[in-house]
């Protein structure tokens, strides 16, 4: 069976398992889903944890850990101290999310965010990778935001497929190590900047990390998108610890907690990893 065959049958197939459980998550009470979905998720973090720490071992070509000792603010207090030049940013990055109709604006803010993150990288930025295309509307947002840049986007989603000028996509899942190698394996590309946008849960999240994080370029910032203050406590403030023990720079941004509210109900932070 030809590879691009074989692929898409395993994400396929690993789509249905993703659409059962997310059908589940709706019809059965939060209590029992907490305990069969949280608990299935607990018994793959630790290993996976384990594998990140590897991969970061050996991303960073260092034998020893150290921590990283530096502030732990440093893309919130430009979101907080925003001046005349950053709030440029912030209001193009909204015309562009809010017209090519990407929710990152509207529902989110994140245009605060990612103008203080990109507003010094917008002209070096040659390569971005976003995992979860949906419509492709943030794609065509970072393609008219880093005019110079090749926008890449994956999602397991086979109706998400397009391809434009400077847009590549394809079809992979980050639920599965496999899937994503094949992504690495065909484009062979370093990241200046990596959003993980796609399924929004713990194991996706680390399975992703493993994969890219080795991809991500000297100065390059990896971004996951929607974390409560909830889940950061759970499990994603271990996974920032994890990132500054191997000399990245990671932060928590609690989002809501400074900027003005979106009336959409998705108080969602961020995870933000620099490749110092
Ligand atoms: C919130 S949408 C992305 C929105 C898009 N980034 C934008 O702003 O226009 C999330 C996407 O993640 C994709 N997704 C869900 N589970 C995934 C998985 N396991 N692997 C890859 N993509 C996944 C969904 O199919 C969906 O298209």
């Amino acid at each position: 069976m030809a590879q691009k065959e074989k692929k898409y049958l395993s994400t396929s197939k690993h789509y249905l398992s993703q659409k059962f459980w997310r059908f589940l998550r709706h019809i059965i009470p939060l209590k029992l889903w907490n305990a069969l979905y949280s608990k299935r998720q607990k018994l793959i973090l630790n290993d996976l944890k384990k594998q990140l720490e590897d991969t970061l071992l050996k991303a960073r070509k260092i034998d020893s850990i150290n921590l990283n000792e530096s502030s732990t603010s440093k893309f919130e207090d430009i979101v907080v101290n925003r001046g005349d030049n950053l709030l440029l940013e912030i209001n193009e990055l909204k015309t562009l999310f809010n017209s090519f109709e990407s929710d990152k604006a509207i529902l989110h803010n994140y245009n605060y965010l990612y103008a203080a993150l990109f507003f010094n990288l917008k002209n070096n930025t040659n390569d971005v990778l976003e995992v979860g295309t949906y419509k492709g509307a943030s794609l065509k947002s970072w393609k008219a935001y880093f005019t110079k840049s090749n926008i890449y986007g994956i999602d397991i989603d086979p109706d998400t497929v397009f391809e434009e000028d400077r847009i590549k996509t394809m079809i992979a899942d980050q639920n599965s190590l496999d899937s994503l190698s094949i992504v690495n394996s065909l484009w062979k590309q370093k990241y200046d900047v990596i959003i993980d946008d796609g399924w929004h849960q713990p194991e996706a999240s680390v399975y992703t990390m493993i994969a890219f994080i080795s991809e991500l370029k000297p100065k390059g910032i990896y971004v996951l998108e929607d974390i409560d203050q909830e889940k950061y406590r759970e499990f994603y403030g271990e996974l920032a610890v994890i990132f500054s023990k191997f000399g990245y720079y990671s932060e928590y941004i609690d989002l809501p907690k400074i900027v003005p509210p979106t009336n959409s109900g998705y108080n969602y932070g961020v995870l933000v990893i620099e490749n110092i």
